[in-house]
């Protein structure tokens, strides 16, 4: 049994400790915006923040997170008006979309600890994210965006 907090509530999962957290999310708790692409730490797809840091949830045994706070996008903001959900929609920033949760948890934590963060930092700290679809430069504007009207 796993015991932590997501997306502020508390919860209890029956799980074995080397289960990743990402299937724990995806489906023992059916949080389906958390997505799979590598399961190996190379894709970003599985980003979720465990106590406010972006962290890839299929290298991440369930056993780890015991009493701590984990949110996926499900819970990044109530009602989707967190500025980057804002500044994704204005910039249409996703194509077939699959990875873009991920993206946005990564660039949350940019966010959140540099607030105005310049073009070079933004792209060292997405470098962690693959999107097969190419959307680089619209996920940089709509970070820039977000910054500029946080
Ligand atoms: S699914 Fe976790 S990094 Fe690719
Ligand atoms: S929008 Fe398709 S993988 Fe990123």
């Amino acid at each position: 049994m796993a015991s932590f907090i997501i997306n502020g509530e508390s919860v209890n999962v029956d799980a074995h400790p080397n289960t990743p957290l990402l299937w724990v999310v995806r489906e023992h708790l059916k949080l389906t915006g958390t997505k799979f692409g590598c399961g190996v730490g190379q894709c970003g797809a599985c980003t979720v923040h465990i106590d406010g840091a972006a962290t890839y949830s299929c290298l991440t045994p369930v056993s780890t997170v015991e009493g701590r706070e984990i949110t996926t996008i499900e819970g990044l903001s109530g009602d989707g008006s967190h500025p980057l959900q804002r500044s994704w929609i204005a910039e249409q920033v996703p194509q077939c979309g699959y990875c873009q949760s991920g993206q946005i948890m990564r660039a949350a934590d940019l966010l959140a600890n540099n607030p105005q963060p310049n073009r070079e930092e933004i792209i060292a700290h997405m470098s962690t994210n693959i999107c097969r679809c190419g959307t680089y430069s619209r996920i940089i504007k709509a970070i820039e965006r977000a910054a500029e009207e946080a």
